[in-house]
């Protein structure tokens, strides 16, 4: 077994598909915003920001993410959150990602789905030429909110469907099972999307399940509570059916009291398709890098389980098989 340290770390290249834009708005440039758009923010500084990012579970934090994404009101402001995401990958070596967006939180602001779009896809347009970098974009559907709502979503976004890869589901889990949004899922996949969604974060096994059954995923966000469910472990190994985790995110929301209590590793050993995210940086303390490194400070990875899991989340990403093995190869 060999060592692994910070720097192999972020020099391994990574792929992200599980990350949240707005969780990556950092307190310095949600300062500058407030500024420049003329906003209040209930916080002096930048360190008492910081200091109010504890939170004891999901919707702790769903509180103080929501706030902040009021800053976001310009197409520009939506560009400069997202290329700031970018340039991070950049020194993370980060080669490709799949960003979630989540309109419902700027249009029910009164911000225009177009602007919100089209800030981030200029920005995620420029990194591939000037970075390198390739992407897919996710857009989420608030499940605190109603079918409807969800609805009214997806037509908004029907005259931009070319720059969206697949549809998700975020916010608050408990008591907003999946199945809740069967039948928009299913107009999303006529026309042509793909979906994932957000299940077994906090909620139960049970939510994994509908995920799949009902909405047709893809892809499981977090799903870490599937080791609760042995028949489902079974079902997931034998179809491959990637989980985007987050380990950082999930001891900073409590899923797991510590990280070497998280089971990602374990999951991995078994044959689970477990890829490592970092689902809203800017608030749990790291980017891919940093949560590769936690798992290696707190689980003992191995640069064989790392190059794995980077290999898994290649495997996972919607893109195709030409990308797939050029991804592989830059691997090594
Ligand atoms: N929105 C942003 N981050 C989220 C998370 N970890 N779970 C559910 N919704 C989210
Ligand atoms: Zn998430």
């Amino acid at each position: 077994m060999t060592s692994v340290n910070q720097k192999w770390l972020n020099a391994l290249p990574k792929v992200e598909l599980h990350l949240h834009i707005e969780g990556s708005l950092e307190p310095e440039l949600m300062f500058e915003l407030a500024q420049r758009n003329n906003i209040d923010l209930p916080f002096d500084s930048v360190e008492q920001l910081h200091s109010a990012y504890k939170f004891s579970n999901l919707q702790d934090f769903l509180d103080i993410y929501y706030q902040g994404a009021n800053v976001l009101q310009q197409e520009q402001d939506f560009y400069d959150l997202t290329w700031a995401y970018l340039k991070k990958c950049e020194s993370q070596n980060v080669i490709h990602v799949e960003p979630f967006f989540d309109p419902q939180t700027h249009t029910d602001r009164g911000v225009a789905f177009e602007t919100v779009i089209k800030g981030i896809t200029r920005a995620l347009n420029d990194a591939q030429v000037k970075l390198g970098i390739t992407s897919q974009l996710i857009m989420c559907f608030l499940r605190h909110l109603s079918e409807e709502a969800a609805f009214a979503t997806l037509k908004q976004a029907e005259p931009f469907i070319e720059q969206i890869v697949a549809v998700g589901l975020d916010s608050s889990e408990q008591g907003q099972p999946p199945e809740k949004f069967s039948r928009v899922f299913a107009e999303a996949r006529k026309l042509g999307l793909l979906t994932v969604a957000h299940a077994g974060e906090e909620g139960p096994a049970e939510y994994i399940w509908t995920a799949i059954d009902d909405l047709k995923v893809s892809r499981v966000d977090h799903g870490v509570r599937a080791i609760e469910d042995l028949e489902l472990m079974a079902y997931l190994k034998k179809s491959r059916i990637p989980l985007t985790v987050c380990p950082l995110s999930n001891t900073r929301l409590c899923v797991f009291d510590n990280m070497s209590e998280h089971n990602i590793l374990q999951m991995l050993e078994q044959g689970v398709c477990v890829t490592v995210n970092s689902d809203d940086p800017a608030y749990f303390g790291g980017y891919m890098t940093e949560n590769f490194v936690a798992l290696s400070e707190s689980l003992n990875m191995t640069k064989d389980q790392a190059r794995k899991l980077v290999l898994n989340g290649i495997e996972a990403s919607f893109v195709d098989d030409d990308r797939k093995q050029e991804m592989r190869v830059m691997l090594g």
